[in-house]
């Protein structure tokens, strides 16, 4: 058959991956290119609805670049990175959930001794950060290594803004014996994702505010166990119920109590890392 109608080109498209030799990808490509047609049909896309998506996609991927992710973003405040999240780590008891890793994460952290300040004094209000991680079971994990970033007071990463070190306000710790870490920082502060590129095009457009409620962001790892990607929210934030991102869950949300006899804040959270999974030889 070379013509094809509306009522036979999704099949004929989906016909073309017979040789598709890895299957994994062609499950994925049939399921992407069936969506896709039943997208277009559901809404009836006009060409220039059709345009201005290439068109959007296009921008999307030229503000791409350095350290901004504008795909990344996108993902996120269409709830897309919180649905992959969802099917990929469905937790248990006893390992703490997982939330989006955002588009403000650089490799390369400085690997800093217990009780660092990774605001290095700056501005914001000193908070001490605290706690241990577990197994499932309880019993502390040594070794492992929590790689942290956050907000200045100005609701900017450290990529985003000239006036700030490259890698101010982030750091890499790593638990004693016993599972405890602890370091210094300022409690984090609500912000807007950025609104001067494409997503914040569409974010207007649909009539939603960009906010996320105040958090801190962790990458918790440990040799032999799962890492877990995830916030500390600051309980009492006034955007825990809209999160641009849909990022909250009840369980993250910690308390950022006075220190009794100090002008400190503290934080206190265990994390728990579930086993890995054994590789079976092949
Ligand atoms: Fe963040």
């Amino acid at each position: 058959m070379r013509e094809f109608t509306e009522e036979t080109l999704t099949d004929a498209v989906v016909a073309r991956l017979a040789r598709t030799e890895n299957a994994r990808f062609k499950a994925v490509m049939t399921a992407l290119i069936r969506h896709l047609h039943a997208f277009v049909r559901e809404v009836e896309l006009t060409e220039a609805e059709w345009t201005a998506a290439i068109r959007f996609l296009t921008a999307t991927g030229q503000a791409s670049v350095g350290d901004r992710q504008e795909f990344i973003l996108l993902s996120d405040v269409l709830g897309v990175s919180m649905l992959v999240d969802a099917v990929n780590h469905r937790g248990g008891r006893g390992v703490t959930q997982s939330t989006v890793l955002g588009p403000f994460y650089i490799e390369g952290a400085p690997d800093l001794p217990m009780g660092s300040d990774i605001s290095h004094g700056g501005p914001g209000e000193p908070t001490e950060v605290s706690g241990r991680v577990l197994t499932p079971d309880g019993k502390p994990i040594k070794d492992a290594v929590l790689d942290v970033w956050q907000t200045a007071p100005n609701g900017f990463y450290s990529t985003q803004d000239p006036n700030q070190d490259r890698f101010n306000l982030r750091g890499r710790f790593r638990t004693d014996a016993s599972g405890a870490y602890f370091f210094r920082t300022i409690k984090p502060t609500s912000y807007p994702v950025p609104t001067d590129g494409p997503v914040g095009t569409i974010l207007n457009a649909m009539g939603r505010h960009p906010m996320r409620p105040a958090h801190l962001h962790f990458i918790v790892s440990a040799p032999g166990y799962e890492t877990v990607t995830t916030h500390l929210f600051v309980d009492g934030d006034p955007y825990l119920d809209s999160d641009v991102v849909f990022g909250v869950k009840n369980a993250l949300i910690v308390a950022f109590t006075p220190k009794a006899g100090a002008k400190t804040l503290e934080a206190k959270y265990d994390f728990g890392l579930k086993p890995a999974a054994r590789k079976t030889a092949a």
